[in-house]
């Protein structure tokens, strides 16, 4: 598991997925773990932006920063990424479409896949985008809920 790399995919790649890179990265830093840690939007809408800056506050509450800039997922991030982690259904349904020659499937899954118990309910990262600040709340708790037990399992 040395040198592992993990691309985390949402819709716009200015919430879910940068915020998701940033749970990851930190945790793997508290760990020494030298994983490559990235994210990418399914959409070309916010490419070249920022995180959204409701979501950087609310991670920068947590002792997570996120500095991603926003780009959008290619046929290479394919290739490239050992897991290819989506936010939701569309989310995987869109990446699935790049895999013209059907070589990848095996690298993708999604988030809520790797949630505990206490997280069971959800069977997706609920988009914070149009809602307001416990939105965000949830998307980082489920986050770090899912980051953490993904690692814990790697190592079985
Ligand atoms: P994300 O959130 O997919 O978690 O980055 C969204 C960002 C932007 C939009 C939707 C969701 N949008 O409609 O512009």
């Amino acid at each position: 598991m040395n040198n592992l790399r993990i691309l985390f995919v949402c819709l716009g790649n200015i919430c879910r997925s940068p915020a998701a890179q940033a749970v990851m990265q930190k945790l793997c830093d508290d760990k020494n773990l030298n994983f490559e840690i990235d994210s990418a939007a399914t959409s070309s809408h916010h490419v070249g932006e920022l995180a959204d800056a409701r979501m950087i506050e609310h991670a920068k509450k947590r002792q997570i920063q996120i500095t991603s800039v926003a780009r959008q997922i290619t046929y290479s991030d394919l290739e490239h990424f050992d897991y290819i982690i989506v936010m939701d259904d569309n989310n995987y349904k869109n990446v699935l479409t790049l895999d013209t020659k059907n070589k990848f499937i095996h690298k993708i899954s999604k988030m809520t896949d790797y949630c505990t118990n206490k997280f069971k309910d959800y069977d997706h990262v609920p988009d914070p985008y149009y809602g307001g600040s416990k939105g965000f709340d949830l998307v980082l708790d489920i986050l770090q809920d899912s980051c953490f037990n993904f690692l814990n399992h790697l190592k079985h």
